[in-house]
Parts: structure tokens; sequence; C-alpha cells
């Protein structure tokens, strides 16, 4: 049977007002491009008739601008979730213009199975290869396009030629059945494959759109002063571990968060001779998990997104052959899956926006109020992982805000969750600590020096107790970036 075709227009009109739409790809990674696109400009028309129109827009994680950019330009989105990382899209969310949810990404696809936030109508999915049996083979990006594909009345194939169709036997597609039939997942080494290499739908669903869109892949921040330092304490944290026996000599596989420290945690670890080649366990692989692969420090990388810069991602399409052995992609709910990161116990490094001193750590929201991107995966690693590291510069914005507070104004990983954190100062092992000690060792070992005597004022100003908190004194640094616009001026009241 022929698939149907149309152009981006068309297939927009598919989509209804208020339908729950799920979109492919994970970051700007393998996402739609040019239906979102003439979907916007459809949501513009009908605007301009009078007519209602928004979507709620379901995703692996972040999108880029072609999903959460144009359609919240276009005020035509009602409901968000589970991850983004676009200006407009933030800015929407933080008008309360859109109804964002921040969720744990593994749990996303299997709370649309249960019928949480109502039925998936039409989804969108980015493919390389579509076949008339119904096999569609996505690109850089899984996220929740299983689910979506397989819950969806109406399945709109963007199909991309800018990505070749010899990706195919890079992914491991599997969706989990649900409770009470779920069965154990049979992934024990990074490697190990449980899925097939596509989608595949009934193919009388499927409406095909052709683009050559390139992804909007932007690069990293190049490695800094700061980000280089940080980077070098965690790969120096590492070789004492395993020289006094805490981590197998054989190293442990890696899961590392987005962004520019935790790009640059990765180069310093690929530099650091004492620590062995290693596997990668992890939700985007980014750039320098590629530059690590060629030289031979990165064995294997599993991800649910090739979330690297467009040179790099045209240096993998050039040679295929040996990526395709070295990298698996998978749906967020494998990639991500906590059961999984306890097996195989991975090490995760995440980047915290701000960190207390007794190591509750805020991943998402300014001044508790403004969300920023959004926790996605760091939850599903760092309360399951071996050991679960936050890394995050001692400052932002030159110094008028410390990484380190009282407490924080949002808490996304508990002190619980939360065994070590690293700045360019230094490291801070809170494991067997009480609060008070984890605490000192904090202010010890990562506040900027600038705060130091700030941090050990208000720990000298709290009433004995287990946890070490002055009411009084608690957001006293958010106060006074607030009124004063520098934390520094923060007055501790005794
Ligand atoms: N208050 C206000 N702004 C802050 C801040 C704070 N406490 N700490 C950092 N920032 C600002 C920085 O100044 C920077 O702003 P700019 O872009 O205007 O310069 C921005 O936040 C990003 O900081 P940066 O140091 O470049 O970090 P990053 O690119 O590594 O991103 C997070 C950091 C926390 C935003 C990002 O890692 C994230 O979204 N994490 C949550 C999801 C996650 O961990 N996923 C990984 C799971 S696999």
């Amino acid at each position: 049977m022929a698939l149907k075709t149309m152009s981006a227009e068309e297939a927009a009109r598919l989509i209804k007002n208020n339908d729950n739409v799920g979109f492919s790809g994970f970051t700007a990674a393998g996402c739609p491009k040019v239906v979102p696109a003439a979907l916007a400009k459809y949501a513009e028309e009908e605007h301009a008739k009078g007519n209602p129109f928004k979507i709620s827009v379901f995703t692996g994680a972040s999108t880029g601008d072609y999903i959460d950019g144009a359609l919240s330009r276009a005020k035509a989105v009602s409901r968000r979730t589970p991850y983004q990382s676009n200006k407009d899209m933030r800015a929407a969310i933080n008008n309360e213009e859109v109804a964002y949810f921040d969720m744990h990404l593994s749990q996303l696809a299997q709370e649309i199975r249960y019928g949480f936030f109502g039925k998936i109508n039409v989804a969108v999915i980015e493919a390389c290869e579509v076949t008339e049996a119904g096999e569609i083979v996505p690109t850089c990006g899984v996220g929740i396009s299983p689910t979506a594909c397989r819950l969806a009345d109406i399945v709109i194939v963007e199909l991309n030629s800018c990505h070749p169709k010899a990706m195919r036997g890079m992914h491991d597609i599997v969706e989990f059945q649900d409770p009470p039939h779920r069965k154990a997942i049979e992934i024990f080494k990074p490697d190990d494959r449980i899925g097939a290499d596509c989608i595949k739908v009934d193919p009388k669903k499927i409406v095909v759109v052709e683009t050559d869109t390139p992804n909007d892949g932007g690069g990293f921040a190049p490695v800094d002063e700061v980000t280089a330092k940080i980077g070098d304490n965690v790969a120096n944290f590492f070789v004492k571990e395993m020289a006094e026996g805490r981590m197998p000599k054989t190293f442990l596989p890696i899961q590392s968060g987005v962004g520019n420290v935790a790009n640059a945690v990765l180069a310093a670890m690929g530099d650091n001779k004492d620590i062995p080649d290693f596997n990668v366990y992890t939700e985007v692989i980014q750039d320098a998990v590629i530059g690590l692969m060629k030289t031979g420090r990165v064995k294997f990388a599993s991800g649910c997104s090739l979330t690297v810069s467009n040179p790099v991602l045209n240096e993998i399409y050039n040679n295929l052959d040996f990526f395709k052995e070295k990298v698996v992609l998978r749906p967020s709910e494998f990639s991500n899956n906590p059961g999984i990161v306890r097996r195989l116990g991975l090490i995760s490094i995440n980047t915290a926006l701000e960190a207390d001193i007794f190591g509750n750590i805020n991943s998402t929201h300014v001044l508790g109020t403004k969300m920023m991107n959004g926790i996605g995966g760091s939850g599903d690693f760092t309360r399951s992982a071996y050991v679960s590291i936050f890394v995050t510069p001692s400052v932002a914005k030159g110094g008028a805000i410390s990484a380190f507070v009282p407490f924080v104004s949002h808490v996304d990983h508990s002190e619980h969750s939360v065994k070590v954190i690293i700045s360019e100062y230094g490291i801070a092992d809170l494991r067997g600590k009480s609060p008070r000690q984890r605490a000192e060792c904090i202010i010890d070992n990562c506040v900027h020096p600038d705060y130091r005597p700030l941090l050990r004022e208000y720990l000298a100003s709290c009433p004995v107790g287990h946890t070490p908190i002055n009411l009084n004194n608690t957001f006293a640094f958010h106060k006074a970036l607030m009124e004063t616009g520098d934390m520094k001026n923060a007055k501790i009241e005794k």
C-alpha cells in the first residue's frame, strides 16, 4: 500500500484545537521541523479569524525553536511537558500563558500510556526512512516516539533527507508493557540491545511530509578556566575513589547531564590518563562524547539523542559504520530508567543552578519562581546512581549570585540523593556526614571565597538542632539579590 504524502501545510491542518500532540526527538535532535512551523502559521490564521487554537505539546525533552519557539510565539500551546529550553517558551511558561508541568523524563511515556493526560491524538515524527509496511526509522533523537506513534490516530512522518537511511541500526526501539504485566529489562551492559531497529505502526495511520531542513544544532561554549577546573576536580575525585577502593578499577558507566559544564567535565575526564577508557549510559550524547569515541577513550555510548553540533553530526553521518558499532539510541523510558541506572552502577554527573549548604539541589528555578528548563533526566539518574555528583561554578552573573545559599529556593534533588558536590574550588564529599558536617564541608571546599564568611556567619546564627536552619535568614541571599542585585549584600540576623 502506497503511503499518503502531503505538504506540511496540509498535514498541519490534520491537527485540531485542543489536540494532544506527541512530537519526536529529544532536545533539538530528532524533532520535526516543517510541520510544527506550518502548525504555528495555521494557529495564527485561526486566531486572526477569532477561532481558538491551542494544543498540548508532549515531547521527549526540549525541542529547539521549530517546536517550542514557533508554537509559543504563535500562542498555540495550552499545555507543555516534560522539559524545554527555548527562550520564548520559557517566557510563556513564566508569564503563565502556558501550563507547564515539569516531569522526570523516564516517566512521561508510561504516564501517557496510563492515561494521566488524556489521549494522544496526533504524533509528528522525524524519520530518515519510512516504509509501506509502516516501519519508521527515527533520526537523532527517540524520546517518547514509540508510545506517541502507537497511541496516536494519525502519525505525521517528516521524512528528512538530511539524515541518511543508513542510520537504521543505531536505534533500539522498545516499549514497556504496563503493570501488572511489566517484565524485567534485559540490559546488563550499556551496549545490550533488546528492541527493534524501527518503530512499527499501521501504515494506514501514516501521512508523509518530505523535507530537507537541517537540525538547529547549536554548539557548546568553549571550555573556560572555571569549567576546566570543575572538570579536573571531577576527574581527580574518580582517580581517588578508584585508588581507595570505593570504585572498581575498571570504572563504571558515566551519565553526564546537559549543557556547557557537563560537556567540559567529559572533556577533562578524557584527558586524565588515570581514568581507564569508559562507557557512557546517558540521556544526551553531546559533542565531547563523540570526540572521546574517536580517540578510543569512550568505548560505547547509550543515549536517547545525539545532541551534537551540526559539524559533529556530519562527521558521524560520514562515518556511520564506525559510530553504529559504538552508539545506541533508546526511548527515554529506557535510556533514563532508574532500575537500569542502579543495576549498571552509573556515576551520575549533573549541573545545579544552586545548591544549599546541606546538599539540596535546585536545577530548575531562578529565585524559586522562574522556570529555567526543567528537571530533565537529572532525577532519573541522581536518585539511583552508584554515586551522584552535582557540579556548578561557585558563582553566576559575575559573582553577584552565589551558587551556594543557606537554603535552596526550590528543591529538585534532596540531600538524601546528592552524594558529592564539585565546584571549581574543590570537592565536597557529603557521604556519611550529618547536616552540620555537610554544611562545613561545602563551605570549606566549594563556596567562592567572597561568600565563605557570610555562609559561616549564617551557620553560626542557627539554633542548635539536627539541621541548623535559622528561619529568619533562610532566604537572606535571595532577598539581597532581589533588593540590591548582589547576594554579597545579604544581612544575617542573629
Ligand atoms: N541563579 C540565576 N541564574 C543562574 C544561576 C543562579 N543560581 N546559576 C546559573 N545561572 C545562569 C547562568 O548565568 C547562565 O545564564 P546565561 O545563559 O544568561 O549566561 C545560565 O544560568 C546557564 O548556566 P551555565 O553555567 O552555562 O550552565 P549550563 O549550560 O551547564 O546549564 C542548567 C545549567 C542547570 C540550567 C542545566 O544543566 C539544566 O537545565 N539542568 C536541569 C536538567 C538536567 O540536569 N538534565 C540532565 C539530565 S541527563
